[in-house]
């Protein structure tokens, strides 16, 4: 599988990846290796990681408490200490082994150590393969707020190494596939269609176009100021929803992944509305991810609440909220303002 070129690191896939690796640490001469894992990734993704991973460094291992509650500054606090105890200096190297929340905080702790050492993602899940350990956003959630604090930062390389999906239960691998569906209608509607027919099919390819189509959006506006804000496409609605559940303690848990696909059938509801979305790929919308992921309880009550969290999207501009919606599948604008009333409309379309 060919390897990607992002703006300023290689992504490498599978086994050879790892001969990857092993040169750059050799090539850059770390003092020290320190690898970021949480309380799954240590039991079940660490062994195969060690075993492949070839040097002779010093390495160092911290590990964090899994699960989205943790992605904040008091677990950073922990990481920068436990680097500082262990002699962490401006030339080691961290190692982020693990989901989206060790990859992104893991980043966000690299890039703000000593003002910033090298650090690379090994996604272990398929939403941090996809999504989040690519584009060099990093960050931490700031109370139930996704990822309100955070910096731009590249990693020095990306390990994708599927092996690792073996470890997570179908919840999880549906949760990332919220991604992939949403790079299917924003670029590739045979990657739509794919997902639809046979998920575990041909999972590598997916991830490879999935990351082929991110990397190429991510080239065009690594900093979101236009171009990359499509990547938000049901996330605008959909980190409201999981915002709002997160803190609800008499709302069932909902996965990233889960949420957003709601936010999706939703945001393709409001683009039918206003771009003449079709109907027809509407409603395959709401059809397909009823069917991969079940319906949630969203009654009109729970709408005041689900905008109120949508008021700190970071698309927001003077207090309005930004959508992104689609004229068709792989047409999309950006910078479209929504008016509350639409907003309930839609989250009514996805209940009904
Ligand atoms: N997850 C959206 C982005 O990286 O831009």
């Amino acid at each position: 599988m060919v390897s990607i070129q992002a703006e300023t690191y290689p992504i490498h896939f599978n086994e050879k990846a790892y001969n990857e690796l092993a040169k750059h640490i050799v090539e850059n001469a770390y003092s020290s290796i320190f690898i970021l894992v949480d309380t799954n990734t240590i039991e079940f993704c660490y062994p195969r990681f060690i075993q492949l991973l070839e040097t002779d460094k010093n390495i160092e291992v911290i590990q964090i408490d899994a699960g989205e509650v943790y992605k904040n500054m008091e677990t950073c606090i922990g990481v920068w200490n436990a680097m500082t105890e262990l002699g962490a200096d401006r030339h080691s190297l961290l190692i982020t082994l693990g989901g989206g929340v060790v990859t992104d905080l893991g980043g966000f702790v690299a890039a703000t150590f000593k003002r910033g050492i090298d650090f690379i993602n090994i996604p272990t899940t398929l939403l941090s393969m996809v999504d989040a350990s690519v584009g060099g956003k990093t960050g931490i959630d700031l109370g139930v707020l996704k990822n309100q604090i955070g910096v731009f930062s590249n990693p020095k390389m990306i390990v994708i190494d599927p092996e690792y999906l073996h470890t997570l239960s179908e919840r999880e691998i549906r949760s990332g596939t919220a991604e992939i569906l949403k790079y299917g209608m924003t670029h590739d509607k045979n990657l739509f269609n794919q997902i639809k027919d046979n998920l575990h099919l041909n999972i590598i390819t997916l991830i490879h176009r999935s990351i082929e189509i991110k990397n190429t959006v991510v080239l065009e506006d690594p900093l979101e100021q236009n171009v990359r804000k499509v990547l938000n496409w049901g996330h605008t609605i959909g980190h409201g929803i999981e915002s709002y559940f997160l803190e609800n303690a008499s709302k069932e848990n909902l996965t990233h992944g889960e949420a957003i696909a709601i936010g999706m059938v939703c945001e393709a509801f409001i683009s039918n509305k206003l771009l003449n979305f079709p109907k027809e790929h509407l409603n395959d919308i709401k059809n397909t991810i009823i069917s991969l992921f079940g319906k949630a309880e969203i009654s009109d009550q729970d709408v005041p609440y689900i905008l109120n969290y949508m008021k700190h999207d970071k698309k927001n501009v003077g207090g309005e909220i930004q959508f992104v919606l689609l004229e068709n599948f792989e047409h999309f604008k950006i910078n479209r303002r929504v008016s509350n009333v639409l907003i309930e409309e839609s989250l009514m379309f996805y209940s009904r």
